[in-house]
């Protein structure tokens, strides 16, 4: 492929789509598509018929595909049967954006300089835009390839419909590879290449204790507290200092990273200082730079979302509440089994409270997935080619449901060429994307479809 795609016109083109990527990212991040709130039900709609009507405009044949939620879409750009076919998977729902943070509107399209603000810019609509100009570049210019655009709309709500969705339509869905556009770099000067996500299993804990709100000058002390009970239960699963799960046998699946695991995590540019800046954090509960990376992507957590019950308006007021919640869940990592995790923490729970209910949400495996080999080689490459720096290898900590699926049913490999940077915020207020990873990206998408119709020309 010595003579492909040139590194030149790949850029103008980029350059010259400039105006056109931020019009068409500005109207679908005003879009609201939260897939969590169930009255933007309609708004997730409105964005999956957008996204067909924009594949439609760049030359794709596109499709709606219904599922019992939220609607999915696919987009094709198809070269001939005889050419292997390379499926890009984003998502365009997006997390929930309270506004109190937000120095901008948080569904409105604000663009400063190269900074593109929003909720949805990074975290999916960004890079699915983006590697939807590198396939149109590559679909014009000949790359021998079919390209598919898999857009899910249910991503944030764990992929509660995805499976049963491609499997009953496998056909439509056929492919070669996957390449997932949903993940983070290191840092700007450091492209990552993931070797796995970790996994996710969702719980809510609830605790009924009373009928009403009571005055606790005249019940406290002998009426039970359902928000401290909560409190209670949770120290006894965690450590809140150090983050430990005290629940017994949590740990008992966990691999302990390999040599080559510990080397990639050493060379892979990370740093504290960096990490807490992104984050905008002080202080964290360990401050050593491998163990920090350990924690974000190789161990298994408890974490708490949040905590209700009780009253939470102005001064106090002296009541005792009649019940409480706490959202919680554990990351998995792989060789965890998140059925496992439900009995070992609902059992638990029962041993300590047996009045809370555990109720389960998203159950998610995590994901280990290749960094060798031709695919992973012509992904390095390209990210290579587009930004002048080879990508390193990392783990993510977060988790994406689609990914094990397609892996299964597509019975096709699946790579990442993420976008997103750690300052870009994701789930957070002011999230943004810019224009530096979306230009980039476009060329590295476009590169990484012309080396696959290669790879696959050169195997045959
Ligand atoms: N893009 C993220 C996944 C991700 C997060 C990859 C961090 C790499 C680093 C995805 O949109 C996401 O947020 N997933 C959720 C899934 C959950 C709501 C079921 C997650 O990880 O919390
Ligand atoms: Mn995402
Ligand atoms: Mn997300």
């Amino acid at each position: 492929m010595q003579n492909g795609f040139s590194k030149e016109s790949l850029q103008k083109y980029a350059r010259n789509s400039r105006a056109e990527f931020e019009k068409i990212l500005g109207e679908i991040v005003a879009i609201p598509t939260v897939s969590s709130e169930s009255p933007r039900k309609g708004e997730v709609r409105r964005g999956a018929d957008f996204a067909v009507g924009l594949l439609e405009s760049f030359g794709a044949k596109a499709k709606l595909y219904e599922t019992k939620g939220h609607p999915m879409v696919y987009g094709r750009f198809d070269r001939g049967e005889s050419f292997p076919t390379v499926t890009v998977y984003n998502h365009l729902d997006v997390q929930p954006a309270e506004t109190p943070d937000w120095k901008t509107p948080s569904f409105q399209f604000v663009k400063q300089g190269d900074k593109y603000f929003g909720r949805g810019t990074t975290d999916d609509k960004g890079p699915a835009m983006t590697a939807l100009f590198g396939a149109r570049y590559a679909f014009q210019n000949g790359a021998p390839v079919n390209i598919h655009l898999l857009w899910e709309l249910e991503e944030e709500i764990g992929s509660p419909h995805f499976e049963e969705t491609i499997k009953a339509q496998a056909n439509d869905f056929a492919t070669d590879s996957v390449v997932v556009s949903d993940t983070v770099w290191v840092s700007r000067s450091r492209p990552a290449q993931p070797a796995g996500l970790r996994g996710l299993q969702g719980f809510r804990f609830t605790i009924k204790t009373g009928e009403t709100d009571q005055h606790s000058g005249t019940a406290v002390g002998a009426a039970r507290n359902p928000v401290t009970e909560i409190c209670q239960l949770i120290a006894e699963c965690v450590d809140g200092k150090t983050g430990r799960v005290k629940i017994p046998g949590f740990y008992a699946d966990v691999v302990p990273p390999s040599k080559k695991d510990l080397e990639d995590l050493k060379n892979c540019g990370f740093t504290v200082k960096d990490f807490k800046h992104d984050h905008l954090y002080k202080k964290l509960r360990v401050e050593d730079p491998l163990e920090v990376m350990k924690r974000i992507w190789m161990m298994p957590t408890f974490e708490v979302h949040g905590i209700a019950g009780g009253y939470q308006g102005e001064r106090i007021k002296t009541i005792i509440p009649p019940k409480a919640t706490a959202i919680v869940s554990c990351r998995l990592v792989p060789n965890m089994n998140p059925r496992k995790i439900v009995k070992l923490v609902t059992d638990f729970v029962k041993s300590r409270n047996p009045d809370v209910k555990v109720w389960t949400e998203h159950a998610l495996p995590a994901y280990q997935g290749k960094t060798t080999g031709p695919y992973a080689d012509a992904i390095r490459g390209a990210i290579a080619f587009a930004f002048g720096k080879e990508p390193v290898f990392v783990r993510e900590g977060g988790s994406i449901g689609a990914v094990l699926s397609m892996e299964k049913v597509f019975k096709a490999p699946v790579f990442f060429l993420g976008l997103s940077l750690p300052e870009h915020g994701y789930h957070a207020p002011n999230e943004n994307f810019d224009w530096g990873q979306a230009s980039g990206g476009m060329v590295a998408f476009a590169k990484y479809f012309e080396n696959v119709g290669g790879l696959a020309r050169a195997k045959a």
